[in-house]
């Protein structure tokens, strides 16, 4: 008999969002989220092996001699977190810049001023591969700590291409080294640094940049700041198609602080996922509907930038438009680790059910990144990512903020943290 190494087993609730890993939850299939009371889930060789009722489960006899048995009663279970849009590879930190947005300084003219973004480009390239790397560890593990096991990663705190290609190829590192699993972006298109015209840099972009981090496969996905007065839509439309020939897959940072056509340029282009998207249009939230464009909405950088301006979820999950989460982790819009956060401010602000808001953490975060046969539910076959969560239900998830609700992180099958 083949035994299970690890059994986690009466889950008072276990969320296995189960039945999306083809197409992403969207509409009503959002609050449908494969809900087991009792539930258990059994793991060998880093997968999962069973789901079901603890009853289902020790009938199946997958616990046997050697078998890790981890109790969950009275707690909460469900995949681990998936963060599919993130600057977590830089150095540096940019707190001397809060006075400035107190005092009602824009995003964009401090990033104009040659801060922003571009203060952590040289923060980062004074910083050895070690410093960053220690840093960046430093960051995954306290998302490990709150739960999240996979985390998409863009570039864009390099500019230049050996900068850039020096940051994916830490990322490709970093991946090896610990144990989340890190989804490499790459996002040269991330400000126009000083001395390039908009043009000249996409330029660059395109005949330097791209065709290098192809031929050394150091990406999956290709993104673009599309905003004005960083990458106007037709700079952003040049870098993407030329991306799509290379064949990377497709990302965009749309219509987050103007409304100027994003979402439509999104939807023409066949992005996998339209991010941001706070001032998307009706009709530009219509066209990432019709395409089955994914919207990865990112209520930490709303919360932080302090505007009172959220993304207009309810509408888009109205229209059938696939909701996901992220962090957007980084260190001037949104330095923050924490995907407990991003759930309660999604109830709270983006007016998610806590059903909804967890489908977008985990199964449609996975589509978004190109991980849904791997990652995002719980379902045989898939790699063994599991929380335990110590709650008694779900609506407690986004209800008691600011502390963390992650008791048990198990990545492929292994207790990574807490347990
Ligand atoms: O997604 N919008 C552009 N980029 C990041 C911010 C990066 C930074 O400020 O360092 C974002 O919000
Ligand atoms: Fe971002």
């Amino acid at each position: 008999m083949m035994y299970a190494d690890l059994l986690i087993y009466s889950a008072q609730l276990m969320a296995t969002l189960r039945g999306y890993s083809d197409r992403p939850a969207c509409g009503e299939g959002m609050s449908e989220i494969g809900l087991i009371e009792d539930g258990a889930v059994a793991i060998r060789e880093g997968k999962i092996v069973a789901v079901g009722t603890t009853e289902e489960v020790r009938a199946g006899g997958w616990a046997g001699p050697d078998t890790r048995q981890i109790s969950a009663l009275g707690k909460v279970v469900t995949p681990g977190f998936v963060d599919p849009h993130t600057h977590v590879l830089y150095a540096g930190s940019r707190e001397n810049e809060l006075s400035l947005k107190l005092k009602g300084v824009p995003y964009l003219e401090i990033l104009k001023q040659g801060g922003g973004i571009l203060s952590t480009v040289r923060s980062t390239k004074l910083a050895t591969d070690e410093e960053i790397k220690a840093q960046t560890s430093r960051r995954l593990r306290t998302m490990l700590s709150m739960g999240t096991t996979t985390v998409e990663a863009k570039s864009g705190y390099g500019l230049m291409v050996d900068d850039e290609l020096r940051a994916l190829r830490l990322i490709h590192e970093l991946d090896g080294e610990q144990a989340v699993d890190l989804v490499p972006t790459f996002m040269g298109a991330h400000a126009v640094p000083p001395g390039y015209s908009e043009e000249a840099f996409t330029n660059y972009i395109v005949d330097v940049m791209l065709p290098q981090v192809a031929v050394e496969d150091l990406a999956e996905f290709c993104d673009v700041f599309c905003e004005p007065g960083v990458f106007s839509l037709e700079s952003s439309e040049r870098i993407l198609v030329k991306a799509k020939e290379l064949n990377f897959k497709l990302k965009m940072h749309a219509d987050e602080l103007a409304s100027a056509g994003g979402a439509e340029l999104a939807a023409k282009l066949g992005v996998i996922s339209a991010d941001h998207l706070l001032q998307a249009s009706d009709e530009g939230i219509a066209a990432l509907a019709r395409q089955g464009v994914i919207a990865v909405l990112l209520p930490a950088t709303s919360f932080n930038l302090a505007k009172n301006s959220y993304a207009r979820a309810r509408e888009m999950i109205r229209a059938g438009v696939p909701v996901a989460l992220a962090t957007d982790s980084n260190p001037g819009s949104s330095p923050t680790e924490s995907m407990p956060l991003v759930i309660t401010l999604a109830c709270l602000y983006l007016r998610l059910t806590p059903e909804e808001a967890l489908a977008g953490c985990t199964i449609n975060a996975a589509h978004a990144i190109g991980r849904a046969n791997q990652v995002g539910s719980l379902e045989v076959g898939k790699q063994g990512d599991v929380l335990i969560l110590d709650i008694p239900n779900l609506n407690y998830l986004p209800y008691h903020f600011g502390s963390n609700p992650v008791e048990t992180v198990v990545k492929r099958g292994e207790v990574v943290w807490g347990g």
